[in-house]
């Protein structure tokens, strides 16, 4: 007997939901959003791998343990890392299913409306003479083709009733899959089945099962939910003088001022985690990475950031907007506010326009006025999913 697995693709960066958690992992029902796909799948399937950015792999592990004890999921579920492209991702999903598995789902993460019905619709269209099967749907808008190099100017228009918007879960015979080509770029798994020769069978797909992509998708996540606005607030200090360089939201300052300090000395990445666990109700920077921890000893703020980040996630919190000051007599910081805004954007995921940085002095007063150190404030603000009662 052959078996049927299926595998999620969840190792996406999600760029264009402009959030600064990749949306599989964004919180919806109580439930991170890719774990709904595994839900609706597990009813047609006998195994499941579940593809995450490397990063990811050992916290979701984890998480998939205990999710599938609280929702009662016992068919074998296997995590392993996605690649750059999503055909990279797919193929280490292949690596995971077992020798027996005859027919493979293959379904996005993102995907988190899919109903076990149009699984197993798949499913069962399956078999030797349909060895690919694609649930799509008709478009309603007319679709017109543009000149290469030149998207606003009209080469052709489609034929409508021609035309098929493509969904997934999409199935193929094991082998397929196990055969792929590598070489072409492609946003689905079919093309590459259709590129080997293969006939491709559309079976009706579902109008609700959409794949959450830019941000306005997002609403349809929101619907419903006990997600309520967020705020933290973040400050820090730091001496100068000390053996550390002058390191400022990740970026290099060149400057013959140097900071005094246990970690790596960025005084705002500092402020900003504060904000970041303040708002997710976690506490301080100094309980999660102790000051004297030897481990912390010039420790890179960034990674210590990359963490906070994974401690929101597990607290169902995300961030939307941060807003940033740093006060210092010494030295001019405006030439490098672009270069700092860009740098903390990435570290957090989100689109530039969502971080504001901007410096100021104290006019000579106090202990920044008479170039003694500097200081930071954050403020962040987004959205945190509250366990319903
Ligand atoms: N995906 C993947 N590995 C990749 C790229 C995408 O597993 N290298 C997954 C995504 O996690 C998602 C699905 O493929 O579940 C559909 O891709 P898409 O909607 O493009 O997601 P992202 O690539 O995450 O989003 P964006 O293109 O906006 O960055
Ligand atoms: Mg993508």
């Amino acid at each position: 007997m052959t078996s049927t697995w299926a595998i999620i693709l969840a190792a996406g960066k999600g760029i264009r939901t402009g959030l600064s958690t990749p949306k599989q992992f964004l919180p919806f029902r109580g439930r991170p959003l890719y774990w709904h796909s595994a839900l609706a799948l597990s009813r047609c399937v006998d195994g499941m791998v579940f593809v995450f950015n490397e990063e990811f792999c050992e916290r979701e592990r984890e998480r998939i343990g205990t999710l599938a004890f609280l929702d009662n999921l016992a068919i074998p579920l296997r995590v392993t890392s996605g690649g750059s492209r999503r055909q990279d991702s797919c193929r280490n999903g292949i690596g995971e299913i077992p020798a027996n598995c005859g027919k493979v789902l293959v379904h996005d993460g993102a995907r988190p409306f899919l109903c076990p019905s149009l699984a197993i619709r798949v499913r069962d269209a399956l078999g030797p003479s349909s060895p690919c099967v694609v649930p799509a749907i008709p478009p309603t808008d007319t679709v017109k083709q543009t000149c290469e190099g030149n998207p606003r100017l009209v080469e052709r228009t489609l034929v409508r009733e021609r035309l098929m918007a493509c969904q997934t879960p999409q199935g193929f015979m094991a082998d397929i899959l196990k055969n792929m080509p590598m070489d072409l770029d492609v946003t689905d798994e079919a093309t590459l089945a259709e590129k080997m020769g293969y006939p491709v069978t559309l079976v009706e797909g579902d109008g609700d099962n959409i794949k959450i992509t830019s941000g306005r998708d997002l609403k349809l996540l929101v619907q419903g939910e006990n997600l309520i606005p967020c705020s933290g607030f973040g400050y820090d200090v730091h001496k100068f003088g000390g053996e550390r360089d002058f390191i400022l939201g990740g970026i290099r300052i060149p400057t013959s001022l140097t900071i005094a300090a246990h970690s790596d000395g960025d005084v705002l990445l500092h402020a900003l985690m504060d904000a970041l666990l303040g708002m997710a109700s976690l506490g301080d920077i100094g309980r999660h990475f102790p000051d004297d921890d030897p481990q912390y000893e010039g420790a890179s703020s960034a990674m210590l950031l990359d963490h906070v980040m994974d401690l929101l996630v597990s607290a169902n919190t995300i961030v939307t907007h941060v807003d940033l000051t740093v006060v210092a007599q010494k030295p001019k910081l405006a030439p490098f506010a672009d270069q700092i805004t860009r740098n903390v954007a990435g570290l957090l995921n989100l689109d530039k326009a969502r971080v504001n940085f901007k410096a100021t002095t104290e006019e000579k007063l106090g202990f920044t006025g008479e170039c003694r150190g500097i200081k930071a404030y954050a403020l962040v603000t987004g959205q945190m999913l509250l366990p319903s009662s």
